[in-house]
């Protein structure tokens, strides 16, 4: 592993594929640290879970950037390009915080959520149709033909996109959620951008003229008291809740099948069914968690946090896949263990801001797995784990595999 202070120096440059032994290093180091992001802009690391969880926690860490921004006195990072309407509830402090997701929540409620476990469950079994016709030899890209597809596919029918618009804008999302290193890609994604923004435009104005029974209709028809979205709120909160809700249950079924395919007792347990599908989700979440780090927040008066002072206008990053890993929290953190107990991660951030689409993901996550595992037995890596890349996303909000080439082998057989 290179210097540590380099690394520090230039935050997000870590090695994408295994970023755990430089986790592991960083928490050595103290539970808050100063760190300068690949872009340049300094900031601040919350490394371990005690301090990770009051961080999440603490109204005195604003996530209104904007008015960081607007008031001069912060030096933040504005991040990836993105529909320039960015306002949803991940970048508001309360009231409006407290506003936007009373209204989003309304709409995505748990019933909505439970309606849809048997759809889900139609879609994974037609994508494993899809890669059991290609025979049990064939080398398959499990990100391509499942991970992403299913919750791509669920996301799109929850919020109502019409089916001939949906591999255009999946496109156009991949691109915006690209890497941005160089100019060329920053431009592409700029430009994947505003697509994106045309198509949102199109479907919320269609669903105006005609609603039906879904996400962005009873959004747009959300009402607290005398409190609704505006316009820009309602585009910002589809853009947010389409890219939240495919990207990282993306991530967690790549991440938890290459765990799984790496841990053959474990992998054995839960086919046995002697360990629990559920547990086991909450392990891998933890083991690998999907969102490795928060998204930005900055100090609006000066924090002390585990024995430094963060001093008011900072930057604050919490290392999520970090204090998921913390020792001091969890026995021997760095193992997979199915049938951990009481496994209680910050893989879905804590506080105000905790997940919203967590009973969404969790549900897909075990339909899944569970699917896959019982259709599969002999499922296998088709290249030695050195070549697999998490090379999908910034590696700091997003970090997903590009590729998972694996072969299914013979299917298990079904009841008649
Ligand atoms: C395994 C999958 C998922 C993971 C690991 C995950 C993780 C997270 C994390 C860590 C946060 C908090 C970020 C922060 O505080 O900076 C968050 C917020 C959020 N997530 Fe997820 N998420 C997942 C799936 C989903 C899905 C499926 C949806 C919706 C369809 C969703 C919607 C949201 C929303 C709306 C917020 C903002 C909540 C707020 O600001 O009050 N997420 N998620």
């Amino acid at each position: 592993m290179p210097d540590l202070d380099s690394i520090l120096a230039a935050w997000g440059t870590h090695d994408r594929d295994d970023p755990f032994p430089l986790f592991a290093a960083v928490r050595e180091r103290g539970p808050v640290l100063e760190v300068t992001l690949a872009d340049g802009h300094p900031a601040w690391l919350v490394t371990r879970h005690d301090e990770a969880r009051a961080a999440l926690g603490d109204a005195r860490l604003s996530k209104d950037m904007h008015a960081a921004l607007a008031s001069g006195d912060a030096v933040v990072a504005e991040g990836l390009p993105g529909p320039a309407f960015a306002r949803h509830m991940l970048v508001v402090d309360p009231p409006d915080h407290t506003r936007l997701r009373r209204l989003v929540s309304a709409a995505f409620s748990v019933r909505r959520i439970e309606r849809l476990e048997p759809h889900v469950r139609v879609v994974v079994d037609e994508l494993l149709d899809g890669i059991a016709a290609q025979g049990p030899d064939a080398v398959v890209d499990l990100v391509a033909s499942f991970a992403f597809p299913l919750p791509f596919t669920v996301i799109c029918e929850l919020l109502g996109v019409p089916v001939p618009d949906r591999q255009p804008f999946g496109d156009a999302l991949k691109t915006l959620l690209g890497p941005t290193n160089t100019d060329a890609e920053y431009a592409r994604a700029k430009r994947a951008s505003d697509t994106v923004v045309a198509m949102l435009e199109s479907l919320v104005e269609a669903k105006q003229r005609q609603p039906g029974d879904d996400l962005v209709s009873a959004l747009i028809s959300a009402r607290d008291g005398d409190a609704r979205l505006d316009q820009r709120e309602l585009l910002s909160t589809i853009f947010q809740l389409i890219v939240a809700g495919h990207d990282t249950t993306t991530s967690l079924i790549g991440n938890s099948v290459v765990a799984l395919l790496r841990h053959p007792d474990q992998l054995s347990a839960l086919r046995a069914g002697t360990s629990r599908i559920p547990a086991a989700v909450e392990e891998l979440l933890r083991y690998d968690a999907p969102v490795p780090h928060s998204t930005f927040r900055y100090a609006v008066e000066p924090i002390e946090l585990g024995g430094v002072t963060i001093p008011a206008g900072a930057q604050v990053i919490i290392n999520l896949a970090s204090a998921c890993r913390d020792e001091m929290q969890y026995p021997d953190a760095e193992e997979l263990d199915i049938d951990r107990r009481d496994v209680r991660h910050l893989a879905f951030g804590h506080g105000i801001h905790f997940c919203l689409g967590a009973p969404l993901a969790r549900m897909e996550g075990h339909v899944a797995l569970g699917a896959l595992l019982a259709r599969f037995p002999e499922l296998r890596l088709a290249v030695p784990p050195t070549e697999l890349h998490w090379g999908h996303g910034d590696g700091l909000v997003l970090r997903g595999l590009s590729s998972l080439p694996v072969v299914p082998g013979p299917e298990a057989r079904r009841e008649p």
